[in-house]
């Protein structure tokens, strides 16, 4: 069977793989969930893969089979499987428990070991093969519905977390009603994101370099939200206009931003940093200010990281619900389609040389 793989350590190293055919006695207490791969996104964590910045191969293996955002179609499942069937639509969730107790108890997105296994991008190999198998845990169902979103699952759930943690924290406050959110960057977790704020009712700034009108900003304004090029209007200028936000969330792929965003965020405010950023940048920045400005003010600074199975299913609802408020828009994410696991150079070109592929993705398999 063929996978796209990368050999980690050494810089553009994708290519093809043969591995072996997956079975469902892999899974031992017959919760085995096989599934056809239909299609599989990217995003720049395979970029960073690929130029050996980030990513680990399983132990004993000197490849990494990419690939963290899947969808599929179920083929067969093991005598112990309760709630999915062959026919039914998926996506996997991307992390696989360590020991400690949040992995146990479902949340290995939280998990407090600094050892962590994430399927196509640490120590797992991912889901850039044409089938694979997982326990039914690990697999989310996707309503037939939503089948046109395919990919975004995956990156969905990753906005939901940040959304939702973001939430969970501010309980703090004993009541919080956020009005006004920036979103910095409009890439696909900045956009989803902006889909999720919507969704809630608050007032979203989505920002991004490049001057309106683009796809970025068509797909931001069919969100009804307020696209803002960082070209023509600077985060403090907006300040000045739209008062602090309550909410900041980075998913700028920028350190600098994701420093810059905690000059911006109101009192009792909420900053999420989502981008994960391989390089090793150094700058200044205004510390003391900074520093005085958190402390008067109550200010919140979270890291948020991956995702669920809980955050994969609120994320498939916000997908849902976006299709009843803001038809058609979503679908607009997924510009670059790539036809078949041969075309891993083509993916790999769209993904680090083609500055307006929003969301490059191969289509692995056919129904
Ligand atoms: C993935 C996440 C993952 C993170 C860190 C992102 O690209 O979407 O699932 O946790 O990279 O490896
Ligand atoms: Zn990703």
């Amino acid at each position: 069977m063929k996978a796209i793989a990368v050999t980690p350590g050494i810089p553009n190293s994708v290519h093809l793989q043969d591995i072996p055919d997956p079975t469902l006695g892999e899974i031992p207490d017959g919760k085995g969930v096989l599934v056809k791969t239909l299609k599989v996104g990217v995003d720049a964590t395979d970029r960073e893969i690929n130029e050996a910045l980030y990513g680990n191969p399983p132990p004993g293996d000197k490849h990494l089979v990419i690939g963290h955002e899947c969808f599929g179609v179920v083929t067969a499942v093991g005598p112990n499987v309760s709630g999915l069937k062959p026919g039914d639509y998926v996506t996997a969730t991307v992390r696989r428990p360590g020991g400690s107790i949040y992995d146990v108890i479902g949340t290995y997105d939280m998990t407090s070991e600094e050892t962590y296994y994430e399927r196509g991008i640490n120590l797992r190999h991912g889901f850039m093969t044409e089938a694979f198998v997982d326990h039914e845990d690990y697999i989310v169902r996707v309503p037939s519905g939503l089948k046109h979103l395919h990919v975004l699952m995956e990156p969905m759930s990753c906005a939901a977390k940040a959304v939702h943690q973001a939430f969970e924290a501010q309980r703090r406050m004993r009541v919080w009603r956020p009005r006004v959110a920036y979103v910095l960057g409009a890439g696909q977790i900045g956009l989803l994101t902006t889909l999720a704020l919507r969704l809630r009712g608050l007032q979203v700034y989505t920002l991004a370099r490049g001057a309106a009108p683009n796809l970025k900003s068509e797909i931001a304004t069919g969100f009804e939200a307020q696209y803002v090029s960082t070209a023509e209007t600077s985060i403090a200028d907006l300040v000045k206009q739209s008062g602090r936000p309550d909410l900041v969330v980075d998913a700028t792929g920028s350190s600098r931003l994701a420093f810059e965003a905690m000059t911006a965020v109101g009192h009792n405010g909420v900053v999420v940093w989502t981008s994960i950023t391989g390089g090793k940048q150094q700058i200044e920045i205004p510390s003391d200010m900074i520093n005085i400005q958190w402390v008067l003010g109550n200010k919140l600074l979270l890291g948020s990281v991956n995702a669920n199975r809980e955050h994969f299913e609120m994320g498939i609802r916000d997908l849902a619900m976006g299709e009843m408020m803001f038809p058609g828009v979503a679908e607009r994410i997924l510009t670059n389609p790539v036809d078949g696991l041969d075309q891993y150079h083509e993916m790999m070109r769209l993904l680090v040389e083609d500055r307006d592929a929003l969301k490059v993705f191969v289509n692995v398999g056919q129904e």
